[in-house]
């Protein structure tokens, strides 16, 4: 699944879940054993996972979608009926099947199924049967016995809802021409296709699927398999159309989809393989990038993987509803549509790059978990993380002029960085009984599971090299196609491919990774210079919070150390051993040393204050000497070192000091992250001014470089990059109060206003003009803005107007949009916590959001609460700037008042804020004066 959504705000919720579940779990399992004399036995249906004794071989499915309301009601509904063919494995007189809100016909014998087994044999009768919803099962008790080694048919009539719930076969609309259009599109991913049709829907109950699907003349069918048949078929008089697709391949429940729109398509080949692109029809000119990466993305991974593309065709299709930012379903992905469509003329380059990453996971996935799939939701940070890395790679191959390698380091590494360093951050992997109910599921799919993911397989990848990674990858994917498998096979796989290279490791991969994989957190390194001392320990961004969670290894972690002296490159890695402290002889003398060169280990570096100021100096002199990345990684790290008080403050601030003569994007991104910490804290008490001055005169320099390299703004920078830090440029100067750059995005939004038919403002630097000029106008222009989000068609321009709306400084215009999210006409559902956290982040939207947050919650909380990813990030977004007494009495206030009916889905965020509230407001008691000082003497103030 895709996660990656420039346009939505970070999702950070955390889960240690751990801690909350276990205690359900062993009270369930509890249960379980010990009531067996009493005879009070937990029922087989009343536990979340299915029995093993039956496993399905194929289904055949009809589903007959209904794109208008029922008569006289404005219920959508489908129907269906399929078939699951199924072996029996233990002998037993209970199915339990999954199946969560279907309504089911009766059979001639009045039971919702009908049970035959194949050949000869007769099926046992059916004694009783009946829905259990807490665990979402069909259950039929039999009257006999199934037999070992028989296979068996299970048939079923049933109706559904097609509801806009963005869940299983849902509903989404959008309007062409004056017209309201219903697709009805699907999300199965990870407990829906049981919303859908009965099925066994566990990762590892894979099975080959038959779709048929019964659509209104005028509309296209799609499934994972190709059409292979279409007929004109009449039911009860309605002319309509029914699709038959080809047989998929075996693969999990969860990987399933079927559409039905009235939707067109881009078509190309690439070697043997269809590619399509589907989007509505007004839309459809907007796919061609999207078809002109997809083929050398599959080619690429062909190659990576050294096995054919699995299927023969592969589409892809941009839906105007969906929660997610795309699905990895076999042969068929779904997409949000800015994720997928890209329209030169309106979309920036950061459009283009999301979607060229987001195409490259998706696809990623056709082979690393379509093709082999993680038996259960435990490791979803191997599937996640995986294809979270291998992204970039695939993207760079699309857009080799990029070098798009690099900004994992900024995207994920740095992002989950922050997360993984809270007491409340968890490990990669979870306990398998530790993840049962649906909702557990969902809280897998974070930050930590994608970003830490992606960075720990960066780090594994560097160590052992691409080759050798490749070739145990490869190895491990042939062997387990079309089945099921553990996080600890793909080590096994590695460590085959290490002793056939005869690659040098102090450990075997697993005994590496384990300490990376099975305890929470990262280590920080400390080099001492001084006395040629390395040594580790657990980072934790407030070192005085109790880390409850046990960790096997203590906190020791075997770490590769990349390291780098003195300006000429002599690299080398040191193992930092999990046992001791290394003593590595460093030359005194005037030179620097530096570690993790290009960020390729997942960890921090501190250094003493000798070396830092070493390498303060060779940052003022000639800053091109240290390596690009690592110029953003010093700043990273020393204002993270800071807050965890490993630092002073005063040091991290002044890794700020050389920007003003650097124009690179990374550096210049990472300080910008980081200060952005200091200006939620500070912006509203006296360091504003001095702190708003500082930025202005470091990034005056870049402004006037851009100026130049655009010849007086007429151009566009050529590298990526460059483009990039472009907008930096001009979104930093002119938010810090530059005039010649507050009257250039008055100008060109004036212009455009003058003439709305023409925007003549160049797609990269659209949301930060629009956010300035929003925010220096009046009511007129936030109007503009308004009119224009409404008729924009192109996705990302709504969602650049969407955003900028936000940054008006008129609090009455600021209350109007907050309330606009509570109509679904005006603000889309999938948008509604997007809205709600912008005009959070805004200073003057602040505390409106948040008292918008509390007058509405119980509304909002039923509308998109349960199990929906946005969910957490609205609650982190709301408190982002949370750093008083105050504000933290009134989280607390809010927790008391809403505990009975709990968080859903944000119950970790809710923690999270908490903690991050208390540090925030010692952070703020220790620092404002020492940075308000700091601040002040660096503009002369
Ligand atoms: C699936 O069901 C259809 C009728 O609904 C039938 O024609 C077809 O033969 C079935 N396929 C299999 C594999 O059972
Ligand atoms: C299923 O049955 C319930 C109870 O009769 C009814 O309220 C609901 O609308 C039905 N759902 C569909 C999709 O028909
Ligand atoms: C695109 O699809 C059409 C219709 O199916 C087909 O005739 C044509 O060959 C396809 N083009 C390519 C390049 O595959
Ligand atoms: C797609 O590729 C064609 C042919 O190389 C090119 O002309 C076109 O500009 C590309 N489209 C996009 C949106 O990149
Ligand atoms: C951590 O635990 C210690 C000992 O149990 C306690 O004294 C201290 O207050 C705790 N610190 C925090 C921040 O909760
Ligand atoms: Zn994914």
């Amino acid at each position: 699944m895709g996660k990656r959504c420039k346009v939505s705000p970070l999702r950070v919720f955390c889960v240690v879940l751990a801690a909350a579940s276990v205690a359900t779990i062993v009270t369930l399992w509890t249960i379980a054993f010990t009531g067996g004399e009493g005879g009070d036995v937990t029922a087989p249906w009343d536990r979340y996972r299915l029995p093993p004794g039956l496993v399905p071989l194929f289904y055949n499915i009809t589903l007959w979608p209904r794109l208008r309301p029922k008569e006289n009601s404005s219920l959508y509904i489908f129907t269906g009926w399929s078939t699951v063919q199924f072996e029996c494995l233990e002998e037993t007189n209970l199915i339990l099947i999954h199946s969560n809100k279907l309504n089911y016909t009766k059979m001639e014998d009045g039971h919702p199924v009908r049970l035959t087994a194949e050949g000869d044999e007769s099926a046992p009768n059916i004694k009783s049967a009946w829905l259990q919803p807490q665990t979402q099962y069909l259950v039929i008790q039999l009257k006999g016995r199934l037999t070992p080694g028989q296979k068996y048919r299970l048939y079923a009539e049933f109706t559904g809802e097609l509801a806009d719930d963005l869940a299983g076969f849902y509903r989404s609309e959008y309007e062409e021409d004056g017209v309201r259009k219903v697709v009805a599109t699907s999300q199965m991913h990870p407990t829906h296709a049981r919303k859908t049709f009965p099925c066994f829907d566990e990762p590892a109950m894979k099975a080959v699927f038959h779709i048929t699907l019964i659509h209104p003349p005028g509309t296209v069918a799609l499934s994972n398999g190709m059409e292979e048949d279409h007929a004109a078929i009449t039911i009860d008089g309605e002319a309509l159309l029914q699709t038959k697709f080809e047989a998929t391949e075996k693969m999990s429940t969860y990987l399933l989809a079927i559409v039905v729109s009235d939707y067109t398509y881009l078509n190309t080949t690439q070697g043997n393989i269809q590619i399509r692109i589907w989007a509505r029809r007004k839309a459809i000119n907007q796919g061609n990038y999207a078809l002109n990466v997809t083929g050398p993305i599959l080619d690429f991974f062909q190659s990576y993987y050294n096995i054919s593309y699995p299927l023969k065709k592969s589409d892809q299709i941009a839906l105007p509803d969906f929660y997610f930012g795309a699905m990895e379903n076999w042969g068929l992905v779904t997409y949000r549509e800015t994720n997928l469509l890209y329209d030169p003329e309106t979309s920036s380059n950061s459009n283009k790059e999301t979607t060229v990453t987001i195409i490259a996971h998706e696809l990623a996935h056709m082979w690393f978990g379509n093709l082999v799939t993680l038996r259960w939701w435990n490791e979803v940070w191997l599937n996640e993380g995986f294809a979270s890395y291998v992204s970039y790679l695939g993207a760079d191959h699309a857009e080799p002029d990029w070098d798009v390698k690099d900004l994992i380091v900024l995207d994920d590494v740095h992002k989950v960085f922050a997360v993984d360093a809270l007491a409340s951050s968890h490990p990669l992997t979870s306990e398998e009984n530790s993840i049962l109910l649906p909702g557990q599921i969902m809280e897998q799919f974070d930050t930590i599971s994608y970003s830490k993911g992606a960075a720990v397989l960066r780090m594994l990848s560097d160590f052992l090299s691409e080759p050798v990674f490749k070739q145990g990858l490869s190895s491990y994917l042939r062997y387990f196609s079309y089945g099921n498998t553990v996080g600890t096979q793909l080590w096994k796989y590695l460590q085959m491919a290490v002793k056939d290279n005869k690659v040098s490791l102090p450990h075997p991969v697993d005994i590496i990774m384990n300490p990376w994989v099975l305890q929470m957190g990262f280590p920080v390194v400390t080099i001492d210079t001084s006395t040629g001392r390395v040594s580790q320990e657990h980072f934790l961004l407030d070192p005085e919070t109790n880390v409850t969670v046990q960790s096997p290894y203590k906190y020791k972690w075997v770490i590769p150390v990349r390291w780098m002296k003195d300006g000429y490159v002599r690299e080398d890695i040191w193992w930092l051993d999990e046992k001791e402290a290394l003593n590595v002889d460093m030359m005194t003398g005037p030179s620097w040393i530096l570690a993790n060169i290009n960020v390729t280990g997942y960890y921090r570096v501190n250094y003493d204050l000798g070396n830092w100021e070493r390498l303060f100096s060779q940052l003022s002199t000639n800053h091109q000497v240290i390596p690009l990345i690592n110029r953003a990684q010093l700043v990273d790290d020393a204002f993270n070192l800071a807050r965890a008080q490993l630092v002073p403050t005063t040091l991290a601030l002044r890794t700020t000091s050389y920007l003003s003569q650097e124009t690179e994007y990374m550096p210049w991104q990472s300080a910008l992250n980081n200060l952005r910490y200091f200006e939620l804290m500070l912006d509203r008490t006296e360091v504003y001014q001095p702190m708003q001055d500082y930025i202005r005169k470091q990034v005056t320099p870049l402004f006037l470089y851009f100026r130049e390299m655009t010849s007086n703004w007429t151009k566009v920078p050529e590298k990526h990059t460059d483009q990039y830090n472009h907008v930096n440029a001009l979104r930093t100067a002119c938010r810090t109060g530059l005039s010649e750059c507050q009257d250039l995005t008055r100008m060109w939004f004036g212009q455009w206003m003058d003439h709305p038919e023409h925007n003549l403002i160049h797609p990269n630097l659209r949301s930060a003009v629009y956010c300035s000029a929003v925010a220096d106008g009046t009511e007129a222009e936030w109007n503009f803005a308004w009119s224009q989000f409404r008729a924009a068609t192109v996705a990302s321009e709504a969602s650049k107007l969407m955003s900028a709306l936000a940054c008006s400084t008129d609090t009455q215009l600021l209350d109007r949009y907050l309330s606009y999210t509570l109509n679904t006409t005006l603000i889309r559902k999938q948008d509604a916590t997007s809205v709600i956290t912008a005009v959070a982040n805004n200073r003057v939207g602040h505390s409106l959001a948040w008292d918008f947050v509390r007058e509405h919650w119980v509304y909002m909380f039923t509308e998109y609460g349960v199990g929906s990813f946005s969910f957490a990030s609205l609650i982190s977004g709301v408190t982002a700037r949370f750093s008083t007494p105050e504000e933290l009495q009134q989280l607390l206030d809010f927790v008391e008042q809403h505990k009975e009916a709990g968080f859903g889905s944000a119950a970790l965020a809710v923690d999270q804020a908490l903690e991050r509230t208390e540090a925030n407001i010692k952070w703020v008691q220790q620092n404002k004066q020492e940075v308000l000082h700091w601040f002040s003497s660096q503009t002369g103030g």
